[in-house]
């Protein structure tokens, strides 16, 4: 059967007290409605209607994508005005409604609801809770059937006291959508146009309610405050750590993890405490990583060891290579195997060879380094004119003196040496020393300048 989802995305959030609008607050690093709209997109529907209000246009313009039906809600008037305003683009047999401030909704849970919805038969996603105030009630009668749904607002005090919640996620048949919101009155305590008046209506048409529940309630927690954000955000964060250790991970300590994207992990991974991964990560069998680093889009190969505070963004380890502590690799910075990288050392589009080292305190930008060379501490590529790049090329074998700077463009020869303190700017044949510096001289019996008494 097919399926259209909307997302409900319009509403302010006031208690955010933000010009953000509530649905792009992030989650790990991605806004509450990416997250939803991951979670649709999973579920392989025929459309996906986000229907926006506040902050419409920073929502569409953070959030475009071709799968993506924007749908504006000039005034939010209420749940059901808000799913009416997509219904015009409603094709699908089915049609299941999500929240875009409700992020943490698992795939399972939806595909166990969306087996219960037919032509003939809703399927509602309920919630036992300790504290329904705020919540609409779920109305069954002595037999446990499924009636309506009554506002917090609009309940008696003996429908105040059920515990069964709506989390507002419902799956509909998508022929009968129509003739429902149309129907819709506003004639209640908020005078809104409730969603959940639908629930009485298929009722009285004889349809069968049926009733799902999240295997967890952190599920359908919607953050309507920082507060909730926060507690959504650690809630994620002990889910994602939970599964990396399943996956054969050591975290020093789960609660000082973060995982703001995807990581790829191998088995006997050891991660101190403090570690942030983003965007894609790939970290190999037996990998090490040292406390208080930040690792975005980068690959570790097996063995790889990255030791602390280092700061790594679209990088790669080779097997068995190192960096840090305090090493900082930005974008196509590539080690190859065992390559070393120590403190203070910092990389850009620069490509180790097998087994090379830039042990201390240098830049290396724009660079090719063959196997085995070695770095001496302070040398940097002076791969910028102030207009343009350019590259720096060593070969093998070779030995960098400390402080040389290497002028690009700039090719240096396999086994070429340079002299401590040395500014290379002409090409280095190879097994050649270059000496590009002032010849020493020693001046005899100096005499050091004396202080003048004023
Ligand atoms: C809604 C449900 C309630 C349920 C609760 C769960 C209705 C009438 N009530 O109540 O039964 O227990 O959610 O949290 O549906 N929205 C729009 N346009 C609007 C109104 C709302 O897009 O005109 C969006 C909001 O941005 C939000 C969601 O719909 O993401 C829910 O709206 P909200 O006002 O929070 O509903 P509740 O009153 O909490
Ligand atoms: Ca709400």
């Amino acid at each position: 059967m097919s399926l259209d989802i909307v997302i409900l995305a319009a509403g302010q959030g006031t208690r955010m007290r933000s010009a953000l609008p509530k649905v792009l607050h992030p989650i790990a690093g991605q806004s509450m409605l990416a997250h939803v709209i991951d979670r649709a997109r999973q579920l392989s529907p025929v459309g996906i209607h986000v229907v926006i209000g506040h902050g419409a246009d920073l929502v569409r313009e953070r959030l475009a994508a071709d799968d993506l039906n924007f749908v504006l809600q000039n005034e939010q008037l209420g749940t059901g005005h808000a799913v009416a305003q997509a219904l015009p683009a409603l094709t699908a047999e089915r049609v299941l409604i999500l929240y875009g401030d409700v992020p943490l909704i698992e795939t399972a849970t939806l595909e166990r609801l969306l087996e219960r919805v037919g032509a003939e038969q809703l399927a509602l996603l309920t919630v036992d809770l300790i504290d329904p105030t705020g919540y609409g009630r779920i109305v069954r009668d002595a037999a446990g059937v499924v009636k309506a749904i009554v506002e917090h607002k609009d309940a008696t005090p003996e429908q105040r006291q059920i515990c069964e919640g709506n989390t507002g996620i419902l799956a509909v048949p998508g022929k009968r959508l129509g003739d429902w919101l149309a129907r819709l009155s506003n004639s209640n305590a908020q005078g809104e146009y409730y969603l959940t008046d639908v629930i009485a209506m298929a009722v009285a048409d004889g349809l069968v309610v049926a009733t799902e529940q999240p295997l967890d309630a952190m599920e359908v927690q919607g953050a309507n405050d920082r507060l909730q954000l926060a507690e959504l955000e650690r809630h994620y964060q002990q889910r994602a750590a939970r599964s990396l250790m399943a996956q054969g991970v050591t975290l020093r300590d789960p609660a000082r993890f973060d995982l703001r994207g995807e990581a790829t992990v191998g088995r006997d991974v050891l991660i101190d405490i403090n570690v942030i991964l983003e965007g894609r990560v790939v970290i190999e069998d037996g990998v090490q990583i040292g406390p208080n680093c930040v690792i975005k889009d980068s690959t570790l190969r097996k063995g790889a060891l990255v030791k602390a505070n280092s700061h790594l963004d679209g990088a790669e380890l080779g097997e068995g290579a190192d960096c840090g502590p305090f090493a900082r690799l930005r974008p196509g910075s590539v080690l190859g195997a065992k390559a070393h990288v120590g403190n203070f050392v910092e990389l850009k589009n620069a490509v180790l060879g097998e087994g090379a080292k830039a042990g201390h305190l240098s830049y290396l930008g724009d660079a090719e380094i063959g196997a085995r060379s070695n770095i001496g501490a302070g040398t940097i590529t002076c791969n910028y004119d102030g207009a343009n790049k350019f590259k720096t090329v060593l070969g093998e074998d070779v030995f960098i003196g400390s402080n040389s700077a290497l002028v690009a463009p700039v090719t240096l020869g396999d086994g070429a040496t340079t002299g401590a303190g040395s500014v290379i700017t002409a090409d280095i044949p190879a097994g050649t020393l270059a000496v590009g510096r002032a010849k020493q001289r020693n001046i005899d019996a100096w005499k050091r300048p004396v202080k003048i008494n004023k």
